[in-house]
């Protein structure tokens, strides 16, 4: 097993550190400073090595569209309604931006920041863990919070990520991984398969936000239950505004079995998803344009597959983000690959 650590370029003047690690089969994953992104994670193939993750070139492609490809994303991942909750008994109001809400952190979120990092080699898996402590309000959110989250790779081919929190006041904390996976060689993930553990997803309003409701996946396009092409399942969904999937399900959180499993069939490339949140936010790219300089080439719809576990935000005062005072917290989700 190795650690490989390289400059990779600058951002705003700033350098940003490429971080590789390497396992005994031949899978390497690397990882960028700049948003704690998740860079590449790279399997042997016919010929040499094959990206499961979409990328960009250059930091500066990172923080120039709304996409948050491969960033880390806290302090909560999802929307949450005009940028305002309740901690503590006191109310706070979010820097915004989308539309009025707050996404994804909001404007200093997780993805902004350029990390400091360690890095570990144990006997079985490496890995590289970015810190950093955001003070009271500088994002927006109470609490001065001291945020780890470590990527590990081990010899069993699985990427482990956590993400460990703790705040001096309370706060809320949801963070997520925003990798966008394409287990294919072809641009577009219309033939490869996803299996979701979810008999349930959550309804959302015009402006995605969710009213707090769950509906059936049965007789739905959202019905994961077994495997579906994801071709099938966006084809269905053609006539809605979003063209696509952007939606929250409903899951048993547990770490050693999987929630969800996206497999390409032409490949046979795997990747099992497994995680101790009951929330798993499935989105298609439904809008990525041409204008997005992707390394495997330019954008285009449904060209990429994130597939975000976290906890389902549902009741308006966000009880169930909400992270206690003095308490760590630590979240963890694990993406294995494989190939039958
Ligand atoms: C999540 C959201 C989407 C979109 C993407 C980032 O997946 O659910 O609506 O904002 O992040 O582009």
């Amino acid at each position: 097993m190795q650690i490989i650590e390289n400059h990779f370029d600058c951002y705003q003047e700033q350098p940003v550190q490429q971080i590789r690690l390497i396992n005994d089969h031949h899978v390497s994953v690397s990882f960028l400073t700049l948003g704690a992104v998740w860079y590449e994670f790279l399997v042997p193939s016919t010929t040499g090595h094959h990206n499961l993750l979409l990328n960009f070139p250059h930091s500066a492609d990172y923080l120039t569209n709304p996409f948050y490809v491969g960033m880390a994303i806290g302090r909560t991942a999802g929307r949450l309604a005009n940028g305002q909750f309740e901690s503590d008994g006191q109310s706070f109001t979010l820097p915004t931006n989308e539309n009025q809400h707050t996404l994804h952190g909001g404007p200093h979120g997780f993805n902004q920041f350029i990390w400091s990092y360690t890095t570990k080699q144990e006997q079985d898996s490496v890995s590289v863990t970015f810190e950093r402590l955001i003070s009271h309000l500088e994002d927006g959110y109470p609490g001065n919070l001291s945020v780890k989250i470590t990527y590990c790779l081990d010899n069993n081919n699985q990427v482990t990520l956590s993400f460990a929190g703790v705040s001096d006041a309370q706060t809320l904390f949801n963070p997520t991984s925003h990798a966008y996976f394409n287990l294919s060689d072809s641009n577009q993930i219309l033939d490869q398969t996803l299996q979701i553990h979810a008999q349930e997803f959550l309804e959302l309003d015009a402006q995605k936000i969710p009213t707090g409701q769950f509906n059936n996946v049965l007789a739905t396009p959202f019905d994961f239950t077994h495997p579906q092409q994801l071709g099938s399942a966006i084809t269905a969904l053609k006539n809605t505004p979003e063209k696509g999937i952007d939606d929250l399900f409903h899951v048993k959180p547990q770490e050693d079995y999987e929630i969800a499993i996206l497999r390409d069939p032409k490949t046979k490339r795997k990747i099992r998803i497994c995680s101790n949140r009951n929330g798993l936010v499935v989105f298609t790219a439904n809008s990525f344009t041409n204008q997005l300089p992707f390394k495997r080439g330019n954008g285009q719809p449904h060209m990429g597959i994130a597939l975000e576990p976290q906890t389902l935000p549902k009741s308006p005062d966000y009880q169930e983000i909400q992270l206690a005072a003095n308490i760590s917290q630590q979240y963890c989700i694990r993406y294995q690959y494989s190939a039958e």
